[in-house]
């Protein structure tokens, strides 16, 4: 049945002799959750069924290595060069075919950005490396001495090698009842190390003209088909444009499609990028839904295999569109589906405002998962990489649960808590529900983050959880609650120097609030943003701070930024700082249309600040005692602690309390949201605290406090 809203969205597609019944792709996801072995086991086999159980059409596995003793992209990727992994592969195409999608494998060798093995690693030449965002990045060791890694150019009898193992690789995919096989020549991986004209120096025959650094990807694609057969659908997955000097530009990405389709390939799968150019890859949340979007409209203009895009695509709306228009015949997407595996479900129901978008913060997926070499997460979807919350137990006995906050931590508590059947109220200080979220969606390029405010407040809207604003509860108002959850996020610390009272010192949050009046969960009587003068002085390291700093600095301000740390935003996810630290230097990220900074944000660190004086001049002494002086208008402080002045009280009261999310220890919205979810699948009637003051429930029968 033709669905009336997204009619293009809904329908099906041939991909060479393969039917998908719509048009939503699952773009290659390394979860990075195999086991050691590079082996399917229960976790990857889950997450790819619930993307396919949410409807997706065509799901591409992401990298699985063909030769993993001199490449694994991440440290447990999956791997096909060995003929025992078949079986498992087979269970992982069931669990997906059991739902009606289609699936196929993405193949990959790192090459130089291998997560494992970290030395003497082959490439098309031995091009240094400085790649902030991959996941093979630099290890560095407590002694602080970075490890460079060994690169090599591949000898010719390597190559070949290497073209056979990819061959097997891609036969023991189709043998486990793949539909199809993606070849990974994106993102700076071995392929594309060899088609960029900007790794590849070689000067051999797989070098040089565009027909040289073809060579070796034309010869996986014939031994791919020599193994498979010439029917046995095949796609590669390129970037349209490598976003960086002397690498591969539109034009050329034309001809490689052009030549691909000569080859007998059934799509291409066009994405953006290499890791010398993080932005574009991984486009965090600064970039626009669908910026890429344009360089596979071109390519499609020119071939008429199928043509898949992606990158930040999230709306329905907009992918329906797209579509309709004929700039792509498949949307992809990676990110999204990790947030929320239903998308298509809800899109195709009408439950647009169900999805939990993803917000781009590449905190859970990326930072401290895969860059770190451990498995995948999410920051706003705690399901990912943690079973117990797709099989979530409703509560044995209903009690009632008292929040202390409703920002992200709380609100994930109360949404998770109120599933499960517990009865629910946030006391919430302010007028609205959102806390540290509601400051970092005001900068330009962060509104994603309102996304996710918006969603939970609808959850706790939906789920009938009671909010008491303007409620700062006390002991007393407490007692009828079998659990209370401290939630009550950071709170700006005011160091004791002089002049921290002066009316020009104001807070982060002072800067940040929001000021849109349309929006509907304001509250009118909210104060109004501090108003800055021209030269501002931010003092701190966090979130805050970094927000501030754009805010202002997209605004036209003179911003400098005072650190105590030896650089500024060392713990910032590493693809938004290259792009932050690109835009504090009157740049831009790869791609990123974005208004430029005016004035460059200088950073003064290994520094604090001593002082305050009246006029405007800050004294600023480093760690080598060196003073200097900076003048300024308005001084920002953007120093965050724990907000748990209250929790010794509540605890005295015999209240059975915990602290969750940034009042427990000052961290992200993965932090925050991760905390919530954990306690609300504890919390049961007569959970208590243990000795470690942290929440305990379902203790074995016969083992009692
Ligand atoms: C956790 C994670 C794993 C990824 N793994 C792969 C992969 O295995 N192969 C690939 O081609 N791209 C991979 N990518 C890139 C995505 O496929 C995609 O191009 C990028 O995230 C932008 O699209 P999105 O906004 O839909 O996430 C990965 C990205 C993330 C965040």
């Amino acid at each position: 049945m033709k669905n009336k809203k997204y009619p293009a969205l809904f329908s099906p597609i041939q991909i060479g002799n393969m039917t998908v019944s719509n048009r939503i792709a699952m773009v290659p996801t390394d979860i990075s959750s195999a086991n050691a072995d590079g082996s399917v086991n229960r976790r990857v086999i889950t997450y790819h069924e619930e993307v396919a159980k949410g409807g997706t059409g065509f799901i591409i596995v992401g990298a699985t290595t063909p030769d993993k003793l001199t490449g694994r992209p991440t440290v447990t990727c999956l791997a096909a060069d060995e003929d025992p992994l078949i079986p498992g592969l087979a269970h992982l195409a069931e669990g997906m075919h059991r739902y009606g999608a289609k699936c196929a494998v993405q193949i990959q060798h790192p090459g130089r950005q291998a997560a494992w093995p970290r030395k003497n690693l082959m490439s098309a030449s031995d091009h240094v490396l400085d790649v902030p965002g991959s996941a093979g990045h630099e290890v560095i060791y407590a002694e602080s001495i970075a490890q460079g890694k060994s690169i090599r150019a591949m000898t010719v009898e390597e190559i070949y090698d290497l073209i056979e193992k990819f061959g097997e690789a891609a036969w023991r995919v189709q043998q486990a009842g793949f539909d199809s096989v993606e070849l990974h020549a994106a993102h700076g991986y071995l392929i594309a190390q060899f088609m960029s004209p900007f790794v590849n120096k070689r000067n051999d025959r797989f070098g040089g003209s565009f027909m040289g650094r073809m060579r070796f990807t034309m010869e996986i694609v014939s031994r791919i088909q020599m193994k498979c057969g010439k029917d046995f659908p095949l796609g590669i997955r390129y970037s349209g444009d490598e976003w960086i000097e002397g690498g591969r530009r539109l034009d050329e990405t034309v001809r490689v499609a052009k030549l691909m389709e000569e080859m007998g390939l059934a799509y291409v799968d066009i994405t953006a990028g290499i890791f010398e150019s993080p932005g574009a890859v991984m486009d965090p949340m600064y970039y626009p839904e669908g910026w890429n979007t344009y360089t596979a409209a071109e390519v499609k203009k020119n071939v008429e295999i199928a043509v898949i895009t992606s990158h930040s695509l999230r709306n329905p709306d907009y992918c329906e569109k797209i579509l309709a228009e004929g700039k792509t015949d498949m949307v992809g997407m990676c990110r999204q589906l990790i947030a929320d595996p239903y998308w298509a479900n809800k899109a195709r129901t009408g439950k647009k405002k169900e999805i939990r978008r993803c917000i781009s913060c590449l905190v859970g997926c990326w930072q401290e998962s895969l860059m770190i070499k451990r498995d995948m997460r999410c920051a706003i979807n705690p399901a990912i990489g943690d079973e117990r919350f797709i099989h979530l137990q409703p509560a044995k006995k209903a009690c009632k649960v008292g929040i202390i906050g409703g920002g992200p931590a709380g609100m994930e508590a109360a949404r998770i808590s109120a599933l499960r059947g517990h009865k629910v109220v946030i006391f919430e200080k302010s007028g609205e529900l959102g806390g540290a979220m509601l400051y970092c969606c005001t900068v330009p390029g962060k509104s994603k983050m309102r996304w996710h405010a918006d969603w939970l407040r609808e959850q706790v809207k939906k789920l009938g959880v009671q909010v008491k604003y303007r409620a700062e509860p006390k002991a007393k108002d407490l007692k009828g609650f079998d659990v209370v959850l401290l939630a009550t996020g950071g709170r700006v610390a005011r160091p004791e120097i002089p002049g921290i009272d002066l009316p020009f010192v104001v807070t982060f949050e002072d800067v940040l609030r929001c000021k849109n009046s349309k929006c509907e969960h304001y509250p009118a009587d909210k104060a109004k943003p501090a108003k800055c003068g021209q030269n501002v002085l931010i003092w701190g390291d966090h979130f805050g701070a970094a927000d501030a700093a754009e805010q202002l600095g997209c605004a036209g301000k003179k911003v400098t930024i005072v650190t105590e740390n030896g650089d500024f935003a060392e713990w910032m996810e590493p693809v938004h700082r290259d792009v932050m630290m690109k835009r504090f230097a009157c740049g831009n990220g790869e791609g990123l249309k974005s208004k430029t900074y005016k004035n460059p944000v200088r950073i003064i660190a290994n520094s604090s600040v001593l002082e305050i004086d009246k006029d405007g001049t800050v004294v600023v002494v480093s760690n080598t005692f060196e003073r200097c002086k900076v003048k300024a208008e308005t001084v920002v402080l953007a120093k965050v602690e724990p907000n748990d002045g209250t929790y010794p009280k509540l605890l005295d009261a015999g209240l059975a309390v915990v602290k969750i999310g940034d009042s427990k220890r000052v961290r992200n919205v993965r932090g925050a949201v991760t905390d919530g979810a954990n306690v609300g699948l504890t919390i049961e009637a007569g959970a208590t605290l243990n000795a470690n003051n942290e929440l305990i429930s379902n203790l074995p029968t016969g083992i009692e406090l």
